[in-house]
């Protein structure tokens, strides 16, 4: 419902729920094997949080919902519906555009996709990695190719249209045969939007550790590059388009969430260390769960950190989510939010890396080429101010 004007600013909302069924070998993000009482006073904070920004937004409208993770499938169904309530009560809501929420294969059944559906749900991201069973138990998932067989139809058969699937690349024991037979299948079952992440050995997982021991055998850099290069033309020759690094989507379901975050829009973040963009700040919430829930309990926001995001650190990262898009950065939006010709700032740095051939350059977008997929990181540091 509206209560202000039609000139209010969006923005999207990212809420972090982070219980998970077990730890997965490979995972840093912020999730932990869950406990009841954890989640009831979580929720519960989350609830007071939600509340505590209903002032500080009165201006804004919010434009979509992410309920990311974790897991937030493994948690039962009336918490979400509950949040859900709460933030369509809280805040201006002109058009939802799109509500995701992150779901793993094997913590679904009938009765929680219909509360979601209710909830106002219209998209759900199930975390597969791969359908391969021996390599899902070599990286810890709790779940096998048929749990999510079994959920992807649950979900269809529930009237979800919009489903994405994550897969990775680059896992211990993946061949290249092993990676295309996942993707065909997917493609088959005909699913909206595939996001193809490759591994990343992160500091403090058991993958890494096992990884620096010599105990697990990685696809090598060759391959890896291979993996990918070949991923994505069989996704474009089967008309998944390659809208941005890691993701696929057939025409119109691209992540509306996601391309407002790689546009450098208004977002909030609430739970268990989000990370939010607004009012030219980037600010964090506390990482750890006592010092969230303790901070919440005492009526404060539980924010442990802010940046302010001046015009030239604005710029550069509106630039390096730019290159991430296949559409690139466009000149003339360039032009239109920050007022000065792209080549005022970055000529140079254009002229290097197009005669490097790590980008291209047409009359009014940049996009990083073939080469430039694989070595992003070094123009993207180019960048930085
Ligand atoms: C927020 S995570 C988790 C979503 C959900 N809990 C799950 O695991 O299915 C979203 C996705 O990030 C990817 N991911 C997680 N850790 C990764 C890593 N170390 N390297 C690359 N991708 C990773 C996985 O594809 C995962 O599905
Ligand atoms: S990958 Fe997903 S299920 Fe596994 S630990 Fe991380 S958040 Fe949890």
């Amino acid at each position: 419902m509206m209560k202000r004007n039609d000139y209010m600013k969006d923005f999207s909302l990212y809420i972090h729920i982070p219980f998970c069924e077990k730890k997965c070998y490979y995972c840093d993000f912020t999730s932990f094997k869950k406990d009841s009482t954890d989640i009831d006073r979580y929720m519960s904070n989350l609830d007071k949080e939600i509340l505590m920004y209903e002032e500080i937004l009165a201006d804004y409208k919010l434009s979509t919902i992410f309920i990311g993770g974790g897991t937030p499938s493994s948690i039962t169904s009336i918490y979400i519906k509950k949040i859900l309530e709460r933030i369509y009560r809280v805040f201006n809501i002109e058009e939802l555009g799109e509500v995701t929420i992150e779901a793993n294969p094997g913590t679904l059944n009938r009765q929680k996709i219909k509360d979601y559906k209710d909830a106002g749900i219209n998209r759900v991201s199930l975390g597969l990695q791969s359908l391969n069973d021996n390599i899902l138990r070599a990286i810890g998932r709790m779940h096998t190719s048929k749990d999510f067989l079994e959920s992807f139809y649950l979900l269809r058969e529930e009237g979800f249209h919009n489903i994405n699937v994550d897969l990775m690349l680059g896992l211990p024991g993946q061949s290249l045969v092993d990676l295309k037979n996942t993707l065909y299948r997917i493609i088959d079952l005909d699913v909206e939007h595939i996001s193809l992440y490759s591994l990343i050995i992160e500091d403090g997982t058991l993958i890494k550790n096992w990884y620096d021991n010599g105990l697990i055998d990685l696809p090598n850099e060759d391959l890896e590059r291979l993996m990918y290069h070949e991923s994505v033309e069989l996704l474009r020759q089967n008309n998944y388009k390659h809208y941005e690094i890691s993701n696929f989507a057939k025409e119109g379901y691209e992540c509306k969430h996601n391309l407002r975050y790689w546009k450098i829009e208004p977002y909030l973040g609430v739970g268990l260390n989000s990370h939010s963009n607004l009012f030219n700040k980037r600010f964090w919430n506390q990482s750890k769960l006592i010092n969230y829930n303790e901070s919440i309990e005492s009526n404060k926001l539980a924010v442990e950190g802010e940046e302010i995001i001046d015009k030239s650190m604005e710029i550069a990262e509106y630039c390096i989510m730019g290159l991430r898009l296949k559409s690139g950065i466009i000149k003339s939006e360039y032009l239109n939010r920050f007022g000065e010709d792209i080549d005022k700032r970055y000529r140079k740095i254009i002229k290097k890396h197009v005669h490097n051939n790590l980008i291209k350059e047409d009359y009014n977008s940049i996009v990083l080429t073939n080469k430039g997929l694989d070595l992003s990181n070094q123009v993207e540091v180019d960048f930085i101010p």
